[in-house]
């Protein structure tokens, strides 16, 4: 995680908000800042080395390196490109995938399929996110919910009981408009129009946005759940994309699965893109609410739209 953190009442000082509406709405207290230096490949780097130091594996040998982020350094080359570099993992095939919110459940399923059809050992699978670049500071409906992070995996072939359960991801670009930055891009490049009206920055129709992270989230945990075999009350601990505590709080009563079994950290860290599910992983792991044996579901929705859950035996 950046260093700087960035209060509700530093956002007080800077748009039309305040503390209370900001609790209420979204449950969100702070969120980190990523220094002006620092990108989505050093965030990475560092989360990449931790996990890899805890997993016991040298940079040299990780054959994948899929990085999931909606805030690529540049546009060329992937920023998993430039995470190889920092990280010297010079046997790794690295490449970016864009799957906003849900972006680390898709990485974590690319790299699954490569396993399983033989064409990598050991994978690195992370989400780094600088939301804090694409952000209209100036924009009070968006600009408090989303922070700066990064997180990261070593994925392997296992034989025995624990790993992946089971997956679904969905995507409807038909509502890809309710939630983008519409220019900037090939389509629409950069310009002083551009620029000026703010269109590379990120635009949500929040209310729109709402009702369907609830319904996507709540089926994509009711599929992954019955592919795995399980039912709501099999899962010991549930880690939802931590967008707003409303959304999770709604997705995990559907699924029939407590609030103490659910993951919270959106309050310390807000929306931080693909890196919520990774991050609350780590923390969920540090303080031994997730154990090994226990039963995971985690469950994502974003821009795209995209969603997904992904069931695994910890
Ligand atoms: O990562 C996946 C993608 N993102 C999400 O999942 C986010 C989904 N959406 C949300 O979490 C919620 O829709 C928000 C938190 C963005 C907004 O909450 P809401 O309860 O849907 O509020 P709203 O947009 O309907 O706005 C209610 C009122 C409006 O005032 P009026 O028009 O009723 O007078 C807004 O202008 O709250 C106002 N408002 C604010 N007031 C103080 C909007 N933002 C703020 C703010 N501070 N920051």
């Amino acid at each position: 995680m950046p260093e700087r953190v960035l209060t509700n009442a530093d956002l007080e000082r800077m748009v039309k908000t305040n503390e209370e509406w900001i609790v209420e709405r979204t449950g969100i207290r702070e969120r980190r800042i990523a220094a002006d230096d620092e990108g989505a490949a050093d965030m990475g780097a560092k989360a990449s080395l931790r996990a890899m130091e805890r997993a016991g594996v040298e940079p040299g040998e990780i054959d994948l390196i899929v990085v999931a982020t909606a805030t690529p350094d540049r546009w060329m080359p992937a920023t998993a490109c430039d995470m190889q570099a920092l990280l010297r993992a010079d046997n790794a095939v690295a490449f970016d995938i864009c799957g906003a919110c849900t972006g680390w459940l898709y990485a974590l399923t690319v790299a699954e399929g490569h396993i399983a059809a033989g064409r990598a050992e050991i994978a690195l699978v992370v989400a780094a996110e600088k939301m804090s670049a694409i952000v209209d500071w100036t924009d009070r409906k968006t600009c408090v919910l989303f922070g700066d992070g990064a997180g990261a995996a070593v994925v392997r072939a296992a034989n025995g009981p624990r790993g992946i359960l089971s997956s679904y991801h969905r995507s409807d670009g038909k509502l890809a408009d309710l939630l983008c930055r519409p220019a900037g891009g090939a389509a629409i490049p950069m310009s002083p129009d551009v620029l000026q009206r703010g269109d590379h920055l990120v635009r949500m129709a929040g209310r729109e946005v709402f009702k369907s992270a609830v319904r996507s989230m709540s089926e994509a945990a009711d599929f992954a759940l019955q592919r795995a075999g399980l039912r709501g009350q099999d899962v010991h601990v549930l880690i939802p994309h931590q967008a707003n505590v409303r959304i999770i709080e709604a997705t995990a009563k559907y699924a029939s699965i407590p609030m103490d079994r659910v993951f919270v950290n959106v309050d310390r860290f807000g929306n931080m893109s693909s890196a919520t599910v990774p991050v609350a992983i780590d923390e969920a792991v540090e303080q031994e609410r997730l154990k090994p044996g226990m039963n995971m579901l985690m469950v994502a929705f974003g821009a795209g739209f995209t969603w997904g859950a992904m069931a695994v035996r910890w």
